[in-house]
């Protein structure tokens, strides 16, 4: 294996041999610009190397890992998404990039606030959302406290919320952390909600509402998504929407039409702005009229004297995000809309069903999809193979084929399970390259299995202890 340097430990074994002339203008000493208390007395530890020697240390770390840049990326649940650049420049503008919150004249930004929100209106059925929240999980607990101020507005006890157990994992997380208990439903056969058991649970009488995350985590969109919001609407429930997997449906269908009072988006998935490490992302949230003045603050509105902010200390939940979010992720977002406008939008939604639904007609036969119906923008493979092998056999053997892997062990609700994510921008050629990847693992399940239990083979590190290595990564060696 290579123990990867650091740029501190190289620094100082080199020589100065930058093409960077060195500076000959007179440099002010620090100590005429800060006073002493602001002075380091410690020496700093930053590397003497040339710029070309910078470049390559960190071109070469980049290249350690895989990427959406790298090949296809079918981590089911994330929508791994291609990053247009477009996206990138427009948040590199310097009107955008060099803006500080606090500054006075910042109209463009607020505009773009706006006009984001308006069209996210409008992509989904809603009458106003809040761009602040920071990622999907935030706006989840954004609208369940949201959800929690309606009911003591009204005067309304509520202890509990309905989360099928389809759902993200974060949506009873979320709700626990808004202080809900939580009424877990289990799907049926088809990987939906059972209508009975969804009006038994709502005739509790202390339930706020369903949590629906949809097309929920085995990639089906719920047939029977309007006389869910009619059942919890008749017992005086809301209906929250976990709109993260808003992709396949852009253009088609809109949440707020099916009866929602709620939703969160991940702009970091459906609107294809960067994820990283848990952020920067951006997980807006709209809400129908009535619920508009439980946003957070600030908001944007429109006044006769044009854009103004506004905060509704009155009736606010209150502010979850210093300013106003992640507003590069906004751009980025926001330039993504306008570069594919309606028709662009609704195309990329249904390419991200049509790859998704190769893969799973291209897989079925030698891979147990449990729930094998036409499938949105992901599926689930359930991966008791021949021999023993399981998901986490597979997923290194794609690894070592210099592919990635499908997202391993979730749902919860399929036990092997390799949830596949293809999104819309990979080509017939990379889904073809999957596929057959796919194909030969199998046949190995057969031909070779301790090869592929003792899996991956190709790669700098060998099989590590999954929890060991998340919870105290050895990033170096
Ligand atoms: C359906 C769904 N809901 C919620 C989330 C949580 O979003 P985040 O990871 O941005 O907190 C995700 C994340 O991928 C998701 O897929």
């Amino acid at each position: 294996m290579n123990k990867i340097q650091l740029i501190f430990e190289k620094g100082y074994e080199t020589t100065k041999n930058n093409f960077v002339p060195q500076m000959d203008i007179d440099e002010i000493p620090l100590t005429e610009l800060l006073t002493s208390d602001n002075l380091r007395t410690d020496e700093i530890n930053i590397p003497d190397i040339p710029e070309f020697e910078i470049v390559r240390h960190f071109t070469n770390l980049s290249q350690k890992n895989y990427a959406v840049d790298s090949g296809i990326y079918p981590l089911g649940s994330c929508t791994m998404k291609y990053n247009p650049r477009i996206n990138e420049k427009t948040a590199r503008l310097p009107h955008f990039a060099n803006i500080h919150p606090l500054q006075e004249e910042n109209e463009g930004a607020i505009e773009l606030i706006y006009n984001l929100g308006k069209d996210l209106c409008e992509i989904c059925g809603m009458d106003a959302f809040t761009l602040n929240p920071a990622a999907g999980a935030q706006g989840e607990l954004t609208g369940i406290l949201i959800f929690k101020k309606y009911f003591e507005v009204r005067g309304e006890k509520k202890t509990k919320i309905i989360v099928p157990d389809s759902a993200h994992g974060t949506n009873p997380a979320s709700s626990v952390m808004a202080g809900f208990d939580i009424i877990e439903i289990k799907s049926d056969e088809n990987g939906e909600l059972p209508l009975d058991q969804l009006e038994f649970a709502m005739q509790e009488g202390d339930v706020a509402g369903l949590m629906l995350t949809n097309p929920n985590t085995v990639g089906m969109f719920d047939r029977n998504i309007l006389q869910i919001t009619e059942i919890v609407h008749k017992y005086g429930g809301l209906c929250y929407y976990d709109g993260a997997n808003l992709n396949p449906i852009l253009g088609m269908c809109r949440p707020g039409d099916m009866g929602f009072d709620i939703i969160h988006l991940n702009l970091h998935k459906t609107f294809s702005t960067p994820h990283g490490g848990g952020g920067p992302g951006a997980g807006p949230v709209g809400v129908k009229a009535d619920l508009i003045p439980y946003l957070p603050c600030p908001q944007v509105i429109s006044t006769e004297k044009g854009l103004a902010c506004m905060d509704n200390e009155e009736t606010t939940i209150g502010r979850l995000r210093s300013f106003w979010g992640n507003f590069g992720v906004l751009v980025r977002a926001y330039t993504y809309i306008l570069a594919l406008g309606a028709e662009g939008l609704r195309r990329a939604g249904q390419n991200a069903v049509l790859n998704a639904n190769y893969l799973r007609v291209s897989l079925h036969e030698k891979y147990a999809v449990p729930y094998d119906r036409i499938c949105m923008h992901e599926f689930v493979i359930d991966a008791h193979l021949p021999n023993g092998v399981n998901a986490e056999d597979v997923a290194k053997a794609l690894l070592d084929r210099k592919l990635y892997a499908p997202t391993s062990y979730f749902p919860l609700i399929v036990h092997e399970a390799l949830m596949v994510e293809p999104t819309e921008t990979e080509n017939k050629r990379e889904l073809d390259r999957f596929i057959e990847a796919m194909l030969e693992i199998y046949e190995e399940t057969i031909n070779n299995p301790e090869h592929l239990k003792s899996g991956p083979h190709n790669l700098d590190v060998g099989r590590l202890d999954a929890t060991l290595a998340a919870r105290k990564p050895h990033l170096k060696d």
